[in-house]
């Protein structure tokens, strides 16, 4: 196991109503609140109306950047970071999924900074400061809600790239799983592979001796297969939303990658395509993950992968190798139970740009620490995810 430093930062709120107590911890740090969400559906289903009159009754003074994007848009973190300015605010609520989140934490060090926010994402500028930052969460997927990670998009640049930084971690987050009832059943099935893919990604590494955190990712994996589909079918189960927005925050809050690397490449893959075809991140890894694994199972020894087939699926068999490949169809059975599809020319990909997009995934160099791929690789990946 490799040596490391670990604080969960996040204050995690769990439960129904657990809104109630938001005045309190939005007071440990700030009187003036810069309110960011998305595009409407906190509204629609009254969070909105909840939290304004919280804020009203405790007077907690706030502005509001509403209509953030799904892959949040830099010029969104400029407008976030011009209000924080002009109204002095000294607090960031974002209300919604990753994006509003990530943009969020975008805003709260690009106040800080003299340079333009996208320089923090190509490496031109340092996060040294932050304003605080709280959530309230709508969507279970990313696990924003409990890290520093934020990822953005440019439009101008065709780009989406991600920074991190511990103070980025927000302060608390509210975790009330009646919040996501209103979830389509698309985004649902998206937020579930995002999660799991996140576990993949934390459990294909290079280090050995890691038995404890192997064994905790596959109990979240099997977490995502025992409730993903049944989530699609009663959205309005507690338990269900319970046991998936828990494995959100868990899955991607630092805990699984102590003592170890993690792989990544489908997460720059996938941002990679999502830059340009501005599609749902979850759809993404639902379609090129696959293509990830029969790649790399073929360069590699298959240890990790029967371990993968063995303890998740429960497959039996003494042949390594047989039980990753099958434990890849696996893979692929269970993306497809929750409606999924399997392949980029059918989210509106062009061959055409794969190329490109091979370009973008390794803008920084070879990705991946389990394999670790150039942009040949990559192109060979999406020409057989295409
Ligand atoms: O905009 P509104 O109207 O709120 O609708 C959103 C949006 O259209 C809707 N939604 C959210 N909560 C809802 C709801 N609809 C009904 N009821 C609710 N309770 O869902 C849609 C998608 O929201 P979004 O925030 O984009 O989804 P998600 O949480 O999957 O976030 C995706 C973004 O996060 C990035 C992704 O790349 C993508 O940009 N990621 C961030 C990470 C991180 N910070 O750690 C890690 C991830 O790997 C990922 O890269
Ligand atoms: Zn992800």
């Amino acid at each position: 196991m490799l040596d490391f430093d670990y604080q969960a930062e996040t204050r995690i709120l769990f439960g129904k109503d657990k809104i109630k107590g938001i005045a309190g911890e939005i007071k440990k740090y700030s009187a003036r609140v810069l309110l960011v969400y998305g595009k409407g559906s906190i509204k629609t289903n009254g969070i909105h109306q909840e939290l304004v009159s919280i804020l009203n009754e405790n007077k907690i003074s706030f502005n509001e950047l509403s209509g953030i994007e799904p892959n949040p848009k830099i010029s969104s973190v400029r407008q976030g970071i011009a209000l924080c300015r002009v109204h002095e605010l000294d607090f960031i609520l974002a209300v919604g999924g990753g994006s509003v989140i990530d943009c969020a934490k975008a805003i709260a060090c690009g106040v800080y900074s003299e340079k333009d926010p996208w320089d923090f994402f190509i490496k031109k500028s340092e996060i040294i400061k932050a304003l605080p930052i709280g959530v309230i969460l709508t969507l279970s997927a990313t696990g924003s809600e409990s890290n520093g990670f934020s990822v953005i998009s440019n439009k101008d640049t065709e780009e989406k790239l991600g920074i991190g930084h511990d103070i980025l971690k927000p302060k608390f987050s509210i975790l009330d799983p009646s919040y996501t009832f209103t979830v389509s059943s698309k985004q649902s099935a998206y937020g579930v592979v995002d999660i799991y893919s996140h576990l993949l990604e934390q459990y294909f590494s290079p280090e050995k001796g890691t038995f404890l955190q192997d064994r905790l990712a596959e109990s979240l994996m099997k977490t995502c297969i025992h409730y993903g589909a049944k989530v699609l079918t009663k959205p309005n189960n507690y338990e269900f939303r319970a046991q998936l927005m828990w494995a959100s925050s868990l899955s991607l809050n630092g805990l699984l990658s102590c003592g170890k690397t993690g792989d990544w490449s489908t997460h720059f893959i996938e941002h990679a395509v999502s830059a340009v075809y501005d599609i749902a991140h979850g759809l993404g890894l639902a379609i090129i993950t696959p293509y990830w694994m029969e790649y790399v199972l073929g360069a590699k020894d298959s240890g990790k992968f029967a371990d993968y087939g063995r303890n998740v699926f429960s497959l039996q068999g003494q042949d390594d190798a047989a039980i990753g490949r099958d434990a890849i169809e696996q893979t692929k059975a269970f993306f497809k139970s929750l409606g999924l599809p399997s392949r980029l020319k059918d989210v509106g990909v062009e061959e055409g740009s794969l190329g490109q997009m091979a370009k973008k995934a390794t803008k920084f160099g070879s990705i991946g620490s389990y394999s670790k791929l150039d942009t040949n690789d990559v192109y060979e990946i999406l020409k057989t995810a295409y």
